[in-house]
């Protein structure tokens, strides 16, 4: 059944995916094996993908509800989204401690990750877990997900999304088996980078990708040319580069030649330096779902949604995330609606 399109009514996005502890700690150098090492500085900060998106999406504007889990000792990271505007009723508290990233950061910025996904994959709470998603999914005009909870969750998310518009930053990429048997289908919008881009047309790929090196533009075009994205609108963003954009609904061409059915923006120029890119790319997603919640719940792409439509949310979104790699900081460093629109006019 097709529901009807209202650009008044109200949108909810249901962020499904991960919340961590980011420790940050602050070394001359990135420990070495045997090594103890004392860290100058240390700070902790909400992280995970999942969490930081929703933020994105509040800060932008939109309403955003989180589902994930945390454990009893990041009853303060639930806090801290809840003052964001975030509804975090659909956050479990699990027996697991919450999940966690220990980061060691260098002067020069170069850093080094341990990841402990902790609750992010607990098992234990099937019950409770489906009965967020029986509530939340049908009423959700809009389904977030990344790929930092167990792939199974994400399928629940996307098989239960009954008309919402799904997008996808399927990040950290899948394996290629996994890439290969994902539903894609059920993915509207696949946010990736250029690395995940090159990565997820070599796994799909049903003619032996060809050795030769490609341009990004021609290979969106031959991920969109692949079956499993014949129905999906690509966003690839391009770190300095901007982002290209792939949306067949405005044109379908036969090479990637055909210059206009990519869209191209270049990155937003920045006032300062860059000084931290960490989050840059969260910042373009939650900003991006919001620009596609502005147009309200099932909104077509082609119809309700025009090309110039995602021309302008796409320009919002290399803006925020422009902004956001001036600052240090991934959550804190994400803009609000009206710092983003000040600096566009
Ligand atoms: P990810 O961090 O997920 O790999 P990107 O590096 O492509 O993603 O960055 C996401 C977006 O952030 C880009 O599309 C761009 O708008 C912005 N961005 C990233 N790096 C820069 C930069 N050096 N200057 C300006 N904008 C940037
Ligand atoms: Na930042």
């Amino acid at each position: 059944m097709s529901r009807r399109f209202d650009s008044k009514a109200q949108c909810v996005c249901t962020v499904r995916g991960s919340i961590n502890h980011d420790e940050y700690f602050h070394v001359n150098h990135i420990v070495r094996p045997g090594e103890t090492l004392s860290s100058y500085g240390h700070e902790s900060r909400v992280g995970g993908k999942g969490a930081n998106q929703a933020v994105a999406i509040a800060r932008a504007g939109g309403k955003a509800q989180f589902y994930g889990a945390i454990g009893q000792d990041g009853l303060w990271i639930r806090d801290r989204m809840s003052a964001f505007g975030i509804d975090v009723s659909g956050i479990i508290v699990a027996e697991e401690p919450t999940g966690r990233a220990l980061i060691q950061v260098e002067k020069s910025g170069e850093n080094s990750i341990i990841l402990y996904p902790g609750a992010n994959f607990s098992e234990l709470h099937e019950e409770r877990f489906k009965n967020i998603g029986d509530r939340w999914f049908p009423e959700s005009s809009h389904i977030l997900v990344q790929n930092e909870i167990p792939l199974r969750s994400t399928y629940y998310a996307l098989e239960n999304a009954k008309g919402a518009t799904v997008i996808m930053n399927p990040s950290p990429l899948p394996s290629p088996s996994e890439i290969r048997n994902f539903p894609w289908h059920l993915v509207d919008w696949l946010i990736v980078n250029e690395e995940e881009a090159r990565e997820l047309y070599e796994s799909v790929a049903e003619s032996a990708a060809s050795n030769t090196p490609m341009s990004i533009r021609q290979l969106v075009f031959h991920l969109s040319a692949e079956r499993a994205f014949e129905r999906t609108n690509i966003v690839c963003t391009l770190g300095a580069d901007g982002v290209l954009a792939f949306v067949p609904a405005f044109h379908r061409p036969q090479t990637e030649h055909e210059a206009p059915s990519f869209m191209h923006l270049p990155a937003a120029k920045l006032l300062g330096e860059v000084r931290d890119t960490t989050g840059a790319g969260d910042c373009f997603t939650g900003y991006f779902v919001k620009g596609l919640m502005d147009f309200g719940p099932h909104a077509v792409v082609g119809t309700d949604i025009k090309e110039h439509d995602v021309a302008r949310i796409l320009k919002t979104c290399v803006q925020a995330a422009g902004m956001c790699v001036e600052k240090r900081g991934t959550i804190d460093s994400i803009p609000t609606k009206a710092e983003v629109e000040e600096r566009m006019f």
